[in-house]
């Protein structure tokens, strides 16, 4: 059996960038992932950061590539009624947001590890955590055990981490949404200069990037809709009716992938147990139409690091015991600023009161000041919770 200070699952953005930041502390620190580093480094997913994560990134050394590849927006269009309007963020707010993609963050992570020369073994089959309880917690795999001190559980949604907790423990808060979200990778440079957020009656749609010459575009579709009912035609037909706007075409070219998500909101609490740490998606999801998933994952992890390091440094535990709260308060704000944002703007039914308090909202955000300021404010990432 070997020995570690500090055991990480999963090989995620939570689990990447907690070990990033354990190094630079002097912390030893080690990462089971059950996938292929090709799979890990080829998932699409987020593609937003918030102002805090970009400094964040950059502080831990591993932002060079962000930086000259990455495409700083200062703002987002929201569309409804047949007009697009503007929320400049950057204005309302002095903090932007970074165009870059999960898929490079995590790869930028990845090679900064392998470069370290630190444990990070992919491709670890039956993983499984014990004795959380005790002073030298255990993760085990086929072939391989490893005690530590401390266990991070950044093992997604899915992960093996949050199920080891006992019965009683935790407690769950959910709320599933009866829609999904069709992602499409295509190969045309994007039609828009900023992220466009569009409120359609035949639903939602959502026009972001990769890069200059790669477009990230999403339509609303039922939750459990199969991909193969959306031929690149029936996509491009709905993206470009969900977003027609006068003097304005929205260019196609090569899909080069194709994606049904579903939508769910989900905490538990607390997202600690004895020794183990949950963080990211293994302790809360979001929809991802307030593009929170990614910048919480990240936000957890630096609050782990830090209680970790008054706790190896000063031996001051108090900041370990305090993880989850100052965790959770966080995480509700971007539930609750996710939620807000999925049923402004997502078709939710077919009554028209609903229809009509949409409407009224989207206004509202985009003619008061105060209002867009707020948006803008969770939007690109709160400095105070
Ligand atoms: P993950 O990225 O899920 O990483 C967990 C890691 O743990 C994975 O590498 C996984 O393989 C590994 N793992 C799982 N089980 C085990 C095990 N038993 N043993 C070892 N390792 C294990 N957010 C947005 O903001 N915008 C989006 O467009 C968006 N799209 C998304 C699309 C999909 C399909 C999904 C699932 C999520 C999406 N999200 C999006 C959310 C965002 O990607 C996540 O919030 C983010 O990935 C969280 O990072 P994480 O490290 O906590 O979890
Ligand atoms: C993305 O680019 O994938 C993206 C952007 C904004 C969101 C969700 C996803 O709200």
């Amino acid at each position: 059996m070997t020995r570690t200070q500090v055991g990480i699952v999963g090989a995620g953005p939570a689990g990447l960038t907690l070990g990033r930041l354990l190094e630079r502390a002097g912390i030893e620190n080690v990462i089971v992932e059950n996938r292929s580093r090709e799979y890990c480094e080829a998932r699409i997913r987020a593609g937003v950061l918030e102002q805090g994560v970009v400094d964040l990134l950059r502080d831990a050394g591993v932002g060079g590539r962000m930086d000259r590849e990455g495409i700083p927006h200062g703002g987002i269009h929201l569309q409804f009624d047949g007009e697009r309007h503007h929320i400049p963020m950057q204005e309302l707010t002095g903090r932007g947001i970074m165009i870059y993609g999960q898929t490079e963050v995590v790869k930028d992570l990845i090679a900064a590890r392998i470069e370290s020369g630190l444990p990070l073994h992919f491709e670890v089959d039956d993983v499984s955590v014990h004795d959380l309880d005790s002073e030298r917690p255990r993760i085990r795999w086929a072939g391989g055990e490893l005690e530590c001190d401390v266990i991070a559980g950044c093992d997604g949604f899915h992960g093996v981490c949050r199920p080891s907790i006992p019965a009683g423990v935790l407690r769950t808060f959910e709320r599933e949404y009866p829609f999904g979200w069709l992602g499409i990778l295509a190969q045309v440079p994007p039609s828009m200069d900023e992220l466009i957020y569009a409120h359609h009656e035949r639903g939602f749609a959502l026009l972001s990037l990769r890069s200059p010459e790669l477009s990230r575009y999403y339509v609303q579709v039922r939750h459990d809709e199969d991909v193969d009912e959306w031929p690149d035609d029936r996509i491009w037909g709905e993206l470009r009716t969900r977003t027609a706007l006068d003097g304005w075409t929205l260019a196609d070219g090569p899909v080069l992938e194709k994606l049904v998500t579903g939508m769910r909101s989900f905490v538990a609490e607390p997202m600690q147990h004895g020794r183990l740490f949950l963080a990211g998606d293994a302790a809360h999801i979001v929809p991802p139409t307030g593009a929170k998933g990614l910048n919480l994952a990240v936000h957890d992890v630096a609050v782990l690091a830090d209680a970790l390091v008054a706790w190896y440094r000063d031996g001051d535990a108090s900041r370990l015991a305090g993880y989850s709260d100052a965790c959770l308060r966080r995480v509700w704000r971007a539930e609750h600023f996710s939620y807000w944002m999925t049923t402004m703007l997502h078709r939710v039914g077919d009554d028209p009161f609903d229809l009509k308090l949409q409407l009224s909202q989207l206004r509202y955000v985009t003619t008061s000041e105060t209002a867009a300021r707020s948006l803008a404010e969770n939007y690109t990432g709160l400095t105070v919770v």
